[in-house]
């Protein structure tokens, strides 16, 4: 089967082109540096040529309100207008868990954009809406912090391996389309406090956490529940303990500067 992947260069889309391929089929790693770039429509036409499905697993450049919504709406519009013309029959987008609940950032307001065009399209689909990666973890944490003080809300999380998210994306993509979105998540709950303060400390960090009612997700007021999936939710094997201490083997500690 052939399989485009959109952002294939990413963090999700090398894996998953990867674990594609190693199960037999053509997947085709599509980015900007590969001369497929799915804002101008460069290369889409030649790429989509006797593919089954594309996955679109890009994310934008600028993460600032205008500019996101700006690329998840151009980008979708031109993949499936492109998937139309060529006759995909599956299109495969990957979206963030709690999109709904975290509106009152731009950056969701765009995957809920990239949602509902998916939604209103001919091609038949699958929404992925993943948790946080924990790839990512370590970035919530550098956004909260104030000199050597990390504030956050007590909520609750549930992150997932970037690895474990490829390979839901893989099943997902194999098979016939959902016309529907399904939830995938880690095996485990935190306290987003909780989190951060183990992975700064696997890193020797020496930040103070704050649990802080008043305190944001990523600029974000969450409550209690709204990181978490349901209870559907299709669940990782890879335990967030276990990555850390891979991860923080391979890379050295990071040196805190004076603030
Ligand atoms: N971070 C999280 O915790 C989380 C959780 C749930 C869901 N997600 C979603 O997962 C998706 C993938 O995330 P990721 O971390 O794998 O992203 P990433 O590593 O930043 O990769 C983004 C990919 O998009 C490509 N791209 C950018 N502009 C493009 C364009 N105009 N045309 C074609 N490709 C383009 C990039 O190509 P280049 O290599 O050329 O830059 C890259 O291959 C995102 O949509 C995100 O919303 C993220």
């Amino acid at each position: 089967m052939k399989i485009v992947v959109i952002g294939g260069t990413g963090l999700i889309g090398s894996k998953l082109v990867k674990k594609l391929c190693e199960r037999g089929h053509e997947a085709v790693a599509a980015a900007p540096k590969s001369g497929v770039n799915s804002i101008t429509g460069e290369g889409l036409a030649d790429a989509m040529k006797g593919a089954s499905v594309v996955v679109d697993v890009t994310n934008s450049p600028s993460w600032e309100d205008a500019a996101v919504l700006k690329f998840f709406e151009t980008s979708t519009r031109n993949l499936l207008a492109h998937e139309e013309a060529a006759g995909v029959g599956h299109h495969v987008a990957l979206s963030v868990v709690g999109t709904e609940r975290l509106l009152e950032s731009g950056f969701f307001r765009a995957k809920l954009a990239q949602e509902n065009l998916i939604k209103a399209s001919s091609v038949p689909y699958s929404i992925v809406r993943a948790t946080q990666f924990f790839e990512f973890v370590k970035g919530i944490g550098d956004f909260s912090t104030n000199g050597n003080t990390v504030r956050l809300p007590h909520v609750f999380i549930q992150p997932m391996a970037a690895d474990d998210v490829a390979s839901a994306v893989a099943r997902i993509a194999l098979d016939p389309p959902l016309n529907r979105t399904v939830e995938i998540g880690g095996p485990e709950r935190f306290r987003l406090d909780e989190l951060i303060r183990l992975d700064l400390a696997a890193r020797n960090d020496p930040r103070k956490v704050i649990a802080d009612p008043q305190a944001h997700y990523y600029g974000i007021p969450v409550t209690e529940n709204a990181l978490v999936p349901d209870d559907e939710a299709l669940l990782g094997e890879k335990h967030f303990a276990d990555w850390l201490s891979e991860a923080t083997k391979q890379t050295p500690s990071p040196q805190l500067q004076p603030a």
